[in-house]
């Protein structure tokens, strides 16, 4: 990928699609407008509250990112999106139970006007829901061109300059690629003959990269992650990207994983249990879609220990995931780990993890990030897969002979150090050298 030679400035509006309008795409919604108003920070989100550092630490040169590219104000964010139920925002967002009614309070009225769109939705992808707010058509082909129309009719309503979509909706069941995702062509033809192998989530995709809009998928479907479709969306310049928002548990794989690794303490088993009660709760308590979320989360630890570099320490670690739905919790979702670690001589030690989490607190801002970050990747002629961006993923899209980097610490520095580079900037390696001549 070359160095974009000219980043576009955010003029107008941007919107801000999300399939799916249930808990965190609510509370994304909610939480925006609640900063607008000036009554809540933005916390968790890097794009408004982080800094970065350029030149040498000498220089004291620390902006926060917003002020260093340019990324869209939040004032010119224009939300949308589909749900199979139609409850508007205000409504999905009460029942979901995130947010305290003297918060919603505040935005009743913003929210109430945002109301879904149809979905593109067949329940043999999603065993648990049953909503009948859904659009009919002869084949996929068909119902992937009304999202089309969706799209353009919500532009032009909404007088938008530009729009990003990131998927919110529910997981659906475990998919392998097949043949047909080889090729546009193959896929196209698969959609008019309606094969099982063409997911609702892939008409969505198809259907933004058709129209020249980011994708981002915060499940961990397929979806985007098909040579079709990553094809299609370098041929149309639309940068995409994937999967699974990396929130609760995994995040803090993710930061514990790669310090056991540096620090060479070895692993004999990890293991990951969860209860939450929301209605993603209850989605993956159908084995179709646990076992795709399931795959999601074994992926990130083998990749980070490397067992085939290192064997003596992490050959065979025994590495389980559970997800049980318990409604009492809805949102509040708890993550217990029990890690079972090795230090010098062998010696066995124990960690124990007790998250006691929000889900859509913690997703919200990452969806934020996501749609302001795909907005700016295109505005500076960045295609295809933003693997940048995998910071925000549990099971990170990446080019195809690659292996994908899960280290949330490697994955940070890849996000700044892309915004350096975007920008001209001089990249951060931590060599340090020239302070001791
Ligand atoms: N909250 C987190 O921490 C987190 C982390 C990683 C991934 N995710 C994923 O994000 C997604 C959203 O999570 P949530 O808690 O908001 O779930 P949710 O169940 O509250 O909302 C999902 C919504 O999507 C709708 N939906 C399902 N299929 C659809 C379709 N084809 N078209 C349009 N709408 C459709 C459902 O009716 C539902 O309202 C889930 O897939 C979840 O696994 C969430």
């Amino acid at each position: 990928m070359r160095r974009p030679a000219s980043i576009a400035p955010p003029r107008g509006k941007l919107g801000v699609l999300t399939p799916g309008m249930g808990a965190v795409s609510t509370t994304l919604m909610a939480g925006v407008e609640l900063v607008r108003q000036g009554a809540s920070l933005p916390v968790g989100s890097l794009t408004q509250m982080g800094t970065i550092r350029l030149g040498k630490r000498t220089e004291a040169r620390v902006p926060k990112i917003k002020d260093f590219v340019p990324l869209a104000d939040l004032k010119d964010l224009v939300f949308g999106g589909w749900d199979v139920y139609p409850d508007d925002a205000y409504q999905a967002a009460s029942k979901a139970g995130v947010l305290d009614s003297k918060d919603l309070s505040k935005v009743q009225k913003f929210l109430k006007n945002i109301r879904p769109m149809k979905a593109a939705f067949d329940q043999s992808y999603v065993k648990n829901l049953h909503g009948k707010h859904v659009k009919k058509g002869k084949t996929k082909f068909d119902l992937a061109e009304q999202l089309r129309e969706d799209i353009r009719e919500f532009k032009k309503k909404n007088k938008l300059n530009r729009l990003v979509m990131v998927w919110c909706a529910s997981t659906e069941v475990f998919m392998k690629p097949e043949a047909v995702h080889k090729d546009l062509q193959s896929f196209e033809k698969a959609m008019k003959s309606n094969d099982p192998a063409i997911a609702p989530s892939m008409l969505y995709a198809y259907a933004a990269i058709a129209e020249g809009v980011p994708f981002a998928n915060g499940a961990p479907n397929l979806t985007v992650d098909i040579p079709a479709l990553e094809d299609f969306a370098k041929s149309k310049y639309v940068p995409v990207g994937g999967k699974d928002f990396k929130t609760g548990q995994t995040l803090m794989k993710t930061v514990l994983a790669p310090a056991f690794k540096a620090r060479m303490l070895g692993l004999a088993g990890w293991y990951s249990t969860n209860i939450l009660g929301n209605r993603d709760g209850e989605v993956l308590d159908d084995p179709g879609s646990f076992k795709t979320k399931e795959e999601s989360k074994l992926g990130a630890l083998e990749y980070i220990l490397q067992p085939k570099i290192y064997p003596q320490l992490y050959n065979n670690f025994y590495h389980k995931v559970r997800i049980n739905y318990y409604p009492p919790r809805g949102d509040n979702k708890e993550g217990w780990d029990n890690i079972d670690i090795s230090g010098w001589l062998g010696y066995p030690m124990q960690i124990k993890v007790d998250f006691l989490c929000r889900d859509s607190i913690l997703a919200a801002p990452i969806v934020l990030d996501l749609a302001l970050f795909m907005d700016l990747a295109q505005r500076a002629g960045m295609r295809g897969i933003q693997e940048w961006l995998s910071f925000y993923f549990k099971s990170p899209m990446c080019a195809r002979e690659l292996y994908p980097e899960h280290d949330l610490f490697i994955q940070s520095m890849k996000l700044k150090n892309t915004l350096r580079w975007m920008m001209g900037e001089e990249l951060i390696t931590h060599l340090g050298a020239e302070y001791y001549d």
